[in-house]
C-alpha cells in the first residue's frame, strides 16, 4: 500500500550518524541471534559513515503490521526495504511504537555505494541510534540532548545491542576510537551482546591509527557475511579459530598499551590472513582477493621491510585494503600509496580514513 507520508504529522523524529569500523581481530562464525562464536576488537572510523533519519508518523490501518517508507540518497529504495523488513521483524516486540506508528527513514552513506565497503555497520548503529532516541523521547515526552544520551550507559548497551541485531560488527560502531565485542576474561564487561568502548585500552598513539582503505574492487561482495559466518559451521577450523582469535586479543592488548606497533601490525596481518584462509578452504570455497590486493600486500610488505616504516594492513571479506599506519608517518605512508598503490586500486580509488569518536546525533 503507497502510503501519503508527506500530508502527515510527525509524531516524534531522530536523526543520527554512524561510522563504519575495521577490526583488528576479526568476527566470523556466529551462534543464533548474532552472538560470536568468539571476541572481536575494532577501530571506529570517521570519513565513511551512515546517516540516518527516523521520522514517526500515524498508522494510516489499523493494524500490527509495519509500515515503513524507506528512502536511500533521497530516493525510495523497495530493495533495501525489504531487508529492514526482516530486522524490523525481529525487534518488533521490544519497541512497542512500532506497532502504534508508521515511520519514514532516510538514511545516505558518505561513501559511494559502489566503492566495495561494507555499509551494514554504519547503516544499523544509525538506524539503532535513532530508534532508541525516539524510544527516549517517548518514555520522557521530551527529547534528550546528543550529551544525555552518550552518556546513558543504559542507552549505548541498548543501542550496541539492536545494532547488533542488524549486523553483528554494527554494534562495535558506536564508541570513540576502539571497541570490544564478545565476551572474553582478556576484557572487563566484555559482552556477546553489545559493543564496549576501548578507548581506556590504548596507548595515545594509536587514537590516532590511520586506515586507507585502497580499493581493489567496487564490486559488490561475491559472499554476504550471512553466507561467510555460516560457512564457519562445520568448518575442520573452526574449534582452533576461535581459540587463535582469543589468544590474538590476549597478545595485542599489551600492545595496544604500550604503543607496540609491529606486535600490533603482526596479528592484525596474522588475522587478515586467517579470515581469508578460512574462505580459501570453507565447503564450498571462496577467494575474496584478487590480484591486485596480493599485489597490495607484496607491496606494503616490501615498503615495510626496506623503510622500516610501522605500516600494516588488513583485509574484510572482500578485495580491498586497509593500509594502518599511525599518524606520524602518514606523510611518507600516502607518498608511498600515491606512488606504488594507486595504480593498483581500481580507477586509483582510496579512501584515507582515520579513527574517529563514534555516533553522533544531528540536530
Ligand atoms: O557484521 P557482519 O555480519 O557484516 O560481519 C563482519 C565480518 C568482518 O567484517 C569480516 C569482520 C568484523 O569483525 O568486522
Amino acid at each position: 500500500m503507497e502510503l501519503n507520508y508527506k500530508r502527515m504529522k510527525t509524531i516524534a523524529a531522530a536523526t543520527w550518524k554512524s561510522p563504519s569500523n575495521i577490526a583488528i581481530i576479526k568476527y566470523w562464525g556466529k551462534k543464533k541471534n548474532q552472538i560470536p562464536e568468539n571476541p572481536s576488537l575494532s577501530f571506529t572510523l570517521s570519513k565513511c559513515f551512515t546517516e540516518t533519519s527516523v521520522s514517526l508518523v500515524p498508522k494510516e490501518t489499523k493494524s500490527d503490521e509495519l509500515q515503513l517508507q524507506f528512502y536511500f540518497d533521497k530516493k525510495e529504495n523497495i530493495a533495501f526495504r525489504l531487508r529492514l523488513l526482516n530486522f524490523f521483524a525481529s525487534i518488533q516486540k521490544d519497541f512497542k511504537f512500532l506497532n502504534d506508528y508508521g515511520l519514514v527513514i532516510h538514511s545516505a552513506n558518505s561513501f559511494p555505494h559502489s566503492s566495495g565497503i561494507a555499509s551494514s555497520a554504519s547503516s544499523y548503529s544509525a538506524l539503532a541510534a535513532a530508534l532508541c532516541d525516539i524510544e527516549t523521547q517517548l518514555s520522557n515526552k521530551k527529547a534528550s540532548s546528543e550529551k544525555q544520551l552518550l552518556a546513558d550507559a543504559k542507552w549505548i548497551k541498548r543501542t550496541s545491542y539492536f545494532s547488533r541485531i542488524g549486523s553483528g560488527s554494527a554494534c562495535r560502531s558506536l564508541f570513540p576510537y576502539a571497541s570490544v565485542w564478545g565476551e572474553t576474561d582478556a576484557v572487563k564487561n566484555s559482552s556477546d551482546e553489545y559493543g564496549i568502548g576501548a578507548e581506556n585500552l590504548l596507548h595515545k598513539d594509536f587514537k590516532t591509527l590511520c586506515d586507507s582503505i585502497l580499493i581493489a574492487s567496487s564490486r559488490e561482495k561475491v559472499v554476504s557475511s550471512r553466507v561467510g559466518h555460516s560457512l564457519m559451521k562445520g568448518h575442520p577450523f573452526a574449534k582452533t579459530r576461535y581459540k587463535q582469535a582469543e589468544s590474538n586479543l590476549e597478545n595485542l592488548l599489551p600492545a595496544l598499551k604500550a604503543g607496540d606497533w609491529e606486535t600490533f601490525g603482526n596479528i592484525a596481518e596474522n588475522e587478515a590472513m586467517t579470515l581469508h584462509a578460512l574462505m580459501m578452504c570453507s565447503n564450498p570455497s571462496f577467494i575474496l582477493m584478487n590480484a591486485h590486493t596480493l599485489s597490495m600486500i607484496e607491496s606494503i610488505r616490501s615498503f615495510r621491510n626496506s623503510s622500516k616504516i610501522p605500516v600494516y594492513f588488513t583485509l574484510d571479506a572482500g578485495p580491498n585494503v586497509h593500509l594502518l599506519y599511525p599518524k606520524s608517518y602518514a606523510k611518507k605512508v600516502l607518498e608511498f600509496a600515491d606512488y606504488e598503490l594507486s595504480g593498483l586500486c581500481e580507477d586509483g580509488k582510496m579512501i584515507h580514513d582515520f579513527t574517529g569518536n563514534g555516533i553522533e546525533k544531528v540536530k
